[in-house]
């Protein structure tokens, strides 16, 4: 698909249009990934942050906040009861967080690696590449970096420090690559500033760096940060301006489905915040085939606030899994076992 159809489709509001889109998505997911939905147990593993993203309630400016860090025993047993309740997968995410140094976390994903089953992702945000070697080392599968959009004004205008550097995400993702990491990236939908012809190319850029994983999600306001009290990018007029809507958010997994039918593609929580009654299943069924339930220690859940009202605040591992596992059968999938890595078929491009 060209970057101009990407755009068309972004455009597109006609339903029974609209319809044809989801069920070619769906189409060519259950073609290339199957009707396994594959559930990563996701572990929020410290809220501290050097960064200032004008989006995010983790900014290191928020000092208000009271931040956590989990503790390496913590972190082992979250990873132990995901393996117990059946996950394939433990994701390890944090702000951008320097005491969890190399070597600490290393120690960590070596235990992880030895003691359980589980593939174990990382989501730890722009780290130096010994300290992504070392992590490839001790057994790391996989990591995730957004590439939060690939208009270069409107990523040095939300990423205050990062002027002249918008490329330092892609040139990151190249070395993980090298390193061996299956790869994940993804952008944020509807951000001020945002036109609906740069987010059709970062749909097409997904393709290009055959990404392993794509995560993609509205952007929420929040309202203790810059984008949420205004002071960032003007929006566009309205004709340009992508909007921060759930309805946009399923063109996009639908259309990143059709451009890389082969990766994995989480409903994500974002869109579950947007509507908590059907954002997931509705996810599930225009593309995507992955679901990130929360593992984090329910103590710590409600501080990491990327942004407010995320779903599923409340749940325990075992609900969270159980809930999870009948909503998924509820819309005819079935639960996927093991680690669920990206599968690459004989003729797949880049392979
Ligand atoms: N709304 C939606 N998603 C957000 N993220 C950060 N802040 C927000 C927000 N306000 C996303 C970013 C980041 C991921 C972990 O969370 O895309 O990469």
């Amino acid at each position: 698909m060209t970057t101009a159809e990407l755009e068309t489709w972004l455009r597109e509001t006609n339903p029974a249009r609209l319809e044809t889109l989801w069920a070619r998505a769906d189409a060519t997911r259950q073609a290339h990934v199957g009707d396994a939905v594959h559930l990563r147990a996701l572990v929020e593993v410290s809220s501290h942050c050097t960064r200032r993203c004008a989006y995010c309630g983790l900014r290191a400016e928020r000092r208000n906040l009271p931040r956590y860090r989990m503790t390496a025993a913590e972190i082992l047993a979250a990873a132990r009861q995901a393996a117990a309740t059946g996950y394939g997968t433990v994701v390890l995410q944090s702000g951008e967080d320097p005491v969890l140094d190399a070597d600490r976390l290393a120690n960590l994903i070596q235990t992880i690696k030895t003691e359980t089953p589980l593939a174990v992702t990382l989501s730890l945000g722009e780290r130096r590449a010994e300290e992504l070697a070392a992590w490839r080392a001790a057994g790391a599968d996989r990591y995730l970096l957004r590439f939060e959009t690939g208009d270069e004004t409107l990523y040095e205008a939300i990423h205050p420090d990062r002027s002249g550097r918008a490329g330092e995400r892609l040139a990151l993702l190249a070395t993980l690559r090298n390193l061996g990491y299956e790869i994940g990236s993804g952008v944020l939908i509807g951000l001020p500033g945002q036109s609906y012809t740069s987010l059709a190319r970062d749909i097409a850029r997904f393709a290009e760096l055959d990404l392993d994983m794509v995560g993609v999600g509205p952007f929420i306001a929040h309202p203790a940060t810059p984008l949420g009290r205004g002071e960032g990018p003007a929006p566009l007029p309205a004709h340009h301006q992508v909007p921060n809507t759930e309805a946009m958010a399923y063109k996009v997994v639908a259309l990143t489905r059709l451009v890389c039918p082969e990766a994995n593609l989480p409903s994500t929580t974002a869109l579950a915040s947007l509507n908590p009654a059907q954002g997931r299943e509705l996810g599930l069924q225009r593309g995507a085939n992955v679901i990130m339930p929360n593992l984090t220690p329910r103590s710590y859940r409600a501080l990491y606030e990327i942004y407010p009202a995320k779903a599923c605040l409340g749940e325990t591992a075992q609900e969270g899994r159980t809930g999870m596992e009948a909503r998924i059968r509820a819309v005819g999938r079935t639960v996927g076992r093991g680690p669920g890595g990206r599968r690459r078929s004989a003729t797949g491009h880049g392979a």
